[in-house]
């Protein structure tokens, strides 16, 4: 098991799954033959799976644009349910196909909060691409179009993925196990 930071990580997607699965998804992308594509990335979370997944895009065809976006929950503790923008998108969505790309949908909250904000400046469609669903934690009724894999009900890092800003940097998706 990988030890970083003195915590033994244990693997729950390795880089070569995730790598194929990459390519599966930019194949449902391009089968769903959306309209002047772009590509907007909720930070942080999901920079390194949308860096990726664009590539794949690329190597069946695609050309997207790609733009980012950063939106934060405010309040007390993690269970907080208000959002804000943090950074906006400098293009103009209206009437294209966004394909919203996030790590994790969890509650709903964010990509419901985030697609609904690039619905209300008027792009035509927005579409949901998540690396992992946690679809017994969802708050809101929303399915993501694209995903990556579904995934047990645990914290995950990596790929990525943070606990206080530290783990991003992993090839992998993993579950902390504990201090080695
Ligand atoms: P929600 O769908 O609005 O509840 O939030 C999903 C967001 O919570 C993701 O974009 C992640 O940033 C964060 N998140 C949820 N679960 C995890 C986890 O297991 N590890 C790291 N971040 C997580
Ligand atoms: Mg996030």
């Amino acid at each position: 098991m990988p030890v970083i930071r003195d915590q033994s990580i244990e693997v729950l997607y390795s880089a070569e799954k995730i790598a194929e699965r990459n390519e599966e998804i930019a194949l449902s992308v391009a089968k769903a033959s959306y309209r002047d594509l772009l590509v907007v990335a909720i930070l942080k979370g999901s920079f390194i799976f949308a860096a990726d997944l664009i590539r794949a895009m690329h190597q069946v065809g695609l050309s997207p644009e790609m733009e980012f976006i950063s939106v934060s929950s405010y309040g007390a503790g993690t269970q907080s349910s208000e959002l804000k923008l943090l950074r906006n998108i400098e293009t103009d969505v209206t009437g294209r196909d966004v394909l919203l790309i996030d790590d994790i949908l969890e509650s709903g909250k964010t990509l419901a909060f985030t697609r609904d904000l690039l619905l209300s400046r008027g792009a035509n469609a927005v579409l949901l691409a998540v690396l992992l669903d946690k679809p017994f934690r969802r708050q809101i009724d929303i399915k993501a179009d694209h995903v990556g894999f579904e995934c047990p009900d645990v914290f995950v890092v990596g790929y990525g993925m943070d606990k206080a800003h530290a783990f991003r940097e992993l090839p992998f998706v993993g579950k902390i196990t504990g201090n080695d």
